[in-house]
């Protein structure tokens, strides 16, 4: 079944806690955490510290997307603060192969995540260092945009040509009916922003995320 991974960008900031516990309790898999540098893409969120204080809260996977110049210098302050996994975006490094080690070296899963215009390429050399691949359906930066559908065959090329054993994780406009277009396509889990967070009811909306493929 697929994965369901809330971003907390979407949660209510006066109390992320209490949001972590219910997504948590709702049935969520694991905790993505989007973090923006004002500089790879406009808008600054949060950092390592605020990911610490959460990380006593759970014992969910953490998933870190750092969207920001340079992630290299970054590396070592989120593995200490309790991320499970830490994803890259290319373009933010002249050295990708470089960072994607880094991670590794500290025991923790590596990801690299693929703007939509940003071809599946770029993967070929480092493929044994990736254990996720964020499929981008939106452009970076803010939650609430539209599923951008050329994605969905990069969804497909992926789960064709990688292999098996790198998860295939999409971020942006995820809603029952995009979901199931993932999952089609071979996506193994869903991050969840907008969707989750102005629902009435957690575990109606991951549920109904979880279920997508049936209900085509
Ligand atoms: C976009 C972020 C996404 C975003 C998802 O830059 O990487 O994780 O918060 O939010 P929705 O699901 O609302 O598109
Ligand atoms: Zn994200």
């Amino acid at each position: 079944m697929v994965m369901i991974c809330p971003s907390m960008l979407s949660a209510d900031f006066t109390a992320l806690g209490d949001d972590l516990r219910a997504v948590e309790s709702a049935g969520a898999d694991c905790i993505h955490w989007d973090i923006m540098d004002g500089r790879f893409v406009d808008v600054i969120t949060f950092g390592a510290h605020v990911i610490a204080a959460h990380r006593r809260l759970s014992s969910l996977r953490f998933d870190v997307h750092l969207m920001v110049e340079n992630p290299e210098k970054h590396i070592m302050s989120f593995v200490e603060a309790g991320a499970d996994a830490i994803i890259v975006h290319p373009e933010s490094t002249a050295h990708l192969h470089k960072v994607l080690t880094q991670i590794k070296n500290f025991g923790k899963s590596a990801g690299v995540a693929l703007n939509p215009a940003t071809s599946v390429d770029c993967l070929k050399y480092c493929a044994d260092l990736i254990d996720i691949v964020l499929v981008m359906s939106v452009n970076p930066g803010s939650s609430g945009q539209k599923f951008i559908l050329s994605q969905l065959r990069k969804i497909e090329q992926l789960r064709r040509e990688f292999p098996k054993t790198a998860e295939i994780c999409v971020d942006g406009g995820i809603n029952a009916e995009t979901a199931s277009l993932c999952v089609q396509n071979g996506a193994d889990s869903l991050v969840t922003g907008s969707y989750l967070f102005k629902s009435q009811d957690y575990a109606v909306a991951i549920q109904n995320l979880k279920n997508c493929k049936k209900n085509q």
